[in-house]
């Protein structure tokens, strides 16, 4: 106790100071390097964590983008990181350097999930050999799922019919969509990884989206960011499973399911699914230490695929329903589509996109306009590199603003109205457009694209080839402005679905 007493304690605060101004000097060097990026001043040890507003970042990051322009830097406590804005910089950054701009910030918490040199998953894994093989064995098994009985597209109709029943289940009453479409999205991925489907009654489905809704308010709060910034925090007793404790509950339910399909696994015959395939790929492996074919990393690559595959999916559908009831004009034109190409009975099928322009320029658009991945995943450059004629060091996290590209104002012509006529030129033809990159792009581009493209026609369509959507009667017509939770949702809103 002797050593705080008053004489001691002055020199002590003064110590501590200049420890904390050269460990902070040392971490800003990157800034004083030529052509780095301009950004706000950082203040000391946070840096420039008060500077932008966690809750909605796309508000302060477009501020700072008219303030500094398309390539602006920060300081999130001591981790240097670069914004990239517009179409320009962005592919240049993404595409064009894509072989040192693909790696990713190392995130200690997860390791507290189970996350490791040997057990990565996909989305998290630092760019090398581990993340290729498991991107390239994700990739073939969505693209061969010929794995069990069903095609991939099978397996997604019949849900759509499933989702259908449910939706008539309402009766013509006024009800929030999020939920059924949160279920029928979740058992496209169930499919995927262990051939199943549930009930939407089932509770364990009900407890997977519990503790994936849970699981995204973690990754919001503003503790999570310093944490990262200074995983020495980590060592806290206690704080990291506090901070991620739906995500725990999400990887034991991850673990019950992967645990049933080794249970109930024939190894003489062909795999059933993504879960049987990767056990047959362990199994090749053995005694190989450089595979990232092991048990650990099954888990992983499977919370992966459910956390990366059902929010983004369904939020989008959300989005789509939503905009069909503020924009009963497109519905209308969608619903003349379907009746002309497909008619009332037969189920929609991919096959039916090349017919159906207006209907495909429309699903582009609601993911243009919804924007629900703003700022995709965070990037970390591997390479000292240039974009823009700016110099980023190596190890600085890039953040790609995709939201500043789906809604530039120099390429769309209404960018903050939902106008599918961006897609469709003067004889309604259906155009692509460069600019439309809600999937991000280059070498970490999204790896459930086709998956998640499937999906989003063949729900939809079913669904307005069954019913009308409309604000239900006596209540307020809803804003069409995201909110920012974690991705950007819509509004929460009630709809009618009446049976046509
Ligand atoms: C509308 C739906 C979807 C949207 C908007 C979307 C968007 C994105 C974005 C923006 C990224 C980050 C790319 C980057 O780092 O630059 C991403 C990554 C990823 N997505 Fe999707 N996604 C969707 C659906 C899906 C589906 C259905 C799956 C899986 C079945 C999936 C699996 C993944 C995976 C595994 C990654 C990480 C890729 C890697 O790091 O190599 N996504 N997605």
């Amino acid at each position: 106790m002797g050593l705080l007493s008053g004489d001691t304690l002055g020199p002590l605060a003064v110590a501590v100071l200049i420890f904390l101004l050269l460990l902070d000097l040392m971490h800003r060097r990157s800034r004083w390097a030529p052509r780095y990026p301009p950004g706000p001043t950082p203040l000391l040890v946070l840096g420039n964590l008060l500077q932008v507003d966690f809750e909605d970042p796309r508000l302060s990051f477009n501020q700072l983008r008219r303030r500094f322009g398309n390539v602006f830097s920060l300081q999130q406590v001591w981790t240097p990181v670069v914004v990239l804005n517009g179409l320009a910089a962005v592919r240049e950054a993404l595409v064009y350097r894509s072989q040192d701009t693909s790696d990713r910030p190392p995130q200690a918490i997860y390791e507290h999930l189970g996350f490791g040199p040997r057990a990565e998953g996909v989305i998290l894994a630092r760019y090398g050999k581990a993340w290729r093989e498991q991107r390239r064995f994700s990739l073939s098994t969505l693209r061969n799922f010929g794995l069990g009985k069903k095609s991939l597209e099978q397996w997604v109709t019949e849900e759509a019919s499933c989702l259908c029943a449910a939706f008539a289940d309402q009766a013509g009453h006024p009800f929030s969509p999020m939920e059924l479409l949160n279920k029928a999205v979740s058992n496209v991925i169930a499919s995927l990884t262990f051939g199943c489907r549930f009930e939407y009654k089932d509770p364990r489905i009900v407890k997977l989206l519990d503790v994936m809704e849970d699981g995204l308010k973690e990754e919001m709060k503003i503790v999570r960011q310093v944490v990262e910034a200074v995983p020495m925090l980590l060592r806290i007793p206690g704080l990291a499973a506090k901070l991620i404790r739906g995500q725990k509950v999400f990887m034991t339910l991850i673990d019950e399911l992967i645990t049933e399909q080794k249970m109930t696994r024939d190894p003489t015959q062909p795999p059933r699914h993504l879960t049987d395939a990767f056990l047959d790929e362990v199994k090749e492996a053995k005694g190989n230490p450089e595979s990232s074919f092991n048990d650990e990393n099954l888990r992983m690559v499977v919370a992966d695929l459910f956390s990366a595959g059902m929010v983004t999916t369904s939020t989008t559908l959300a989005w789509a329903l939503l905009l069909m009831i503020l924009h009963p004009d497109v519905q209308r034109r969608v619903q003349q589509e379907i009746d002309e190409v497909i008619g009332k009975v037969r189920r929609p099928e991919m096959g039916d996109q090349a017919l159906m322009p207006f209907t495909v320029a429309v699903v582009h658009e609601v993911q243009r306009f919804a924007d629900i991945a703003p700022l995709g995943v965070p990037h970390m450059t591997s390479r000292d590199i240039e974009v823009q004629g700016f110099h980023i060091p190596k190890g600085t996290t890039l953040i790609t603003n995709l939201s500043s590209v789906l809604k530039d104002e120099t390429v769309w012509e209404k960018p903050f109205c939902f106008h599918p006529e961006h897609f469709l030129d003067a004889q309604g033809r259906f155009v692509k457009q460069e600019a439309f990159i809600p999937f991000s792009a280059g070498r970490r581009a999204c790896l459930g694209e086709p998956l998640a493209r499937m999906e989003l026609f063949l729900f939809f369509t079913s669904l307005l080839q069954h019913f009308s959507f409309s604000v239900p009667a006596g209540q307020p017509r809803p804003s069409d402005h995201g909110v920012f939770a974690f991705l950007v949702t819509p509004p929460p809103y009630q709809l009618c679905a009446v049976p046509h």
